[in-house]
């Protein structure tokens, strides 16, 4: 039983492969690339390949099909970059990796706190030895609301975690939960943009929501409102957030994530001209915690995608039920 691993990363993936594959006996295929026409040979002798979010089009799927694959194990939840469609048109099934939410929804609580209490311009002023106070005031928790918008795994953890702070909660989903009415109110958007002091996002980027936050919906909100989005970029309209930043309308911003990241994250741009104005101002701002679309990215996290993209080839491979399956009949995709 082979398969072939794209992307392996040395830091922190490849020793935990070595280990589970042995543990499970799987023969491994390491490589570090993500996979295209060139490399596409190196999954010849398995029958599963591993990967993560690069493009996989319908070319690339055709090849793997042309070298014996017959099933795409991705160590992600989302699986919007693997073309579904055609993988189906060669039999080739796929399967995802879920895991927990509460890596993404500590550091929605981390962003929040460090936007109340300043701790960017905190840690500004004591990497210069400068240990004033003026101008570094902040609030405390349980005097504000806060609105979450967007009520599913991420959110409802960000709701259960922030009722021990003693806030008020609003939130807002499409589709409204029991298990969060016992920690916050269900109430419209405009109820959110007139009554939080904090707003965090929490929904997939769709048609509907695309900047969801804009100037219009900015107008509407209280005098130093804090927007925390670790969800997706698009939902704000970056101009708008940083002409209100400029403004004071905005008093704080945590961004785990912005728009048009892709291509920029996880690559070393030392050395670049970056073409992504709206990043260098809102990294420039003090009041502004940017950081690179990594709130997933914990221990938990990498041991669950590694283990379970493998276990889910076994299962493939030994024609099991296979729980982590996105193309069996009835499923989305
Ligand atoms: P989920 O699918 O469990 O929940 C999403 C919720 O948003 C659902 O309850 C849905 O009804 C609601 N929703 C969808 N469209 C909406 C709209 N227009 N208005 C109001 N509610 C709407 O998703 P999950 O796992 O909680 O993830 C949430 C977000 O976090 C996603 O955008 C995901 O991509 C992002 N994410 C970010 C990570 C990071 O490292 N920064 C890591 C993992 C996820």
């Amino acid at each position: 039983m082979q398969v072939t691993v794209y992307n392996c990363r040395p830091f922190d993936e490849k020793d935990l492969f070595i280990e589970y594959a042995k543990e499970i006996g799987i023969e491994l295929v390491l490589c570090g690339d993500a996979p295209d026409l060139e490399n596409v040979s190196l999954c010849r002798g398995s029958r599963c390949v591993d990967v993560i979010t690069s493009k996989i089009d319908e070319p690339l799927i055709r090849a793997f099909h042309e070298n014996g694959i017959e099933y795409i194990s991705t160590r992600t939840i989302g699986y919007d970059h693997i073309d579904i469609n055609a993988a189906k048109a060669c039999g080739i099934k796929v399967g995802n990796a879920p895991y927990g939410p509460a890596g993404v929804a500590d550091y929605t609580v981390m962003l929040i706190l460090m936007s109340i209490r300043k701790m960017g311009a905190i840690l500004g002023r004591t990497g210069l030895q400068d240990y004033t106070l003026a101008g570094l005031n902040g609030r405390e928790l349980k005097d504000l609301t806060v609105g979450v918008i967007g009520t599913g795994r991420i959110g409802t953890t960000v709701i259960k975690d922030l009722s021990g702070f003693g806030c008020r909660i609003l939130a807002h989903d499409l589709y409204e939960k029991e298990e969060v009415r016992q920690f916050a109110e269900y109430v419209p958007l405009a109820q959110i943009w007139r009554e939080a002091d904090v707003i965090t996002l929490h929904t997939p980027l769709t048609q509907d929501n695309f900047h969801l936050i804009d100037k219009e919906s900015i107008a509407q909100m209280k005098d130093g409102v804090v927007i925390v989005n670790t969800a997706r970029g698009a939902l704000i309209d970056s101009d708008a957030l940083i002409e209100a930043i400029e403004d004071d309308k905005i008093g704080a911003a945590g961004l785990d994530v912005v728009e048009n990241e892709f291509g920029l994250y996880y690559y070393d741009h030392k050395a670049d001209i970056l073409k992504n104005r709206e990043l260098a101002m809102l990294r420039s701002f003090p009041n502004v915690t940017v950081s690179h679309h990594m709130a997933f990215y914990t221990r938990n996290y990498v041991e669950t995608v590694v283990k379970d993209s493998l276990m889910s080839c076994k299962c493939f491979m030994e024609g099991k039920e296979n729980p982590w399956e996105v193309t069996r009949a009835g499923e989305r995709g």
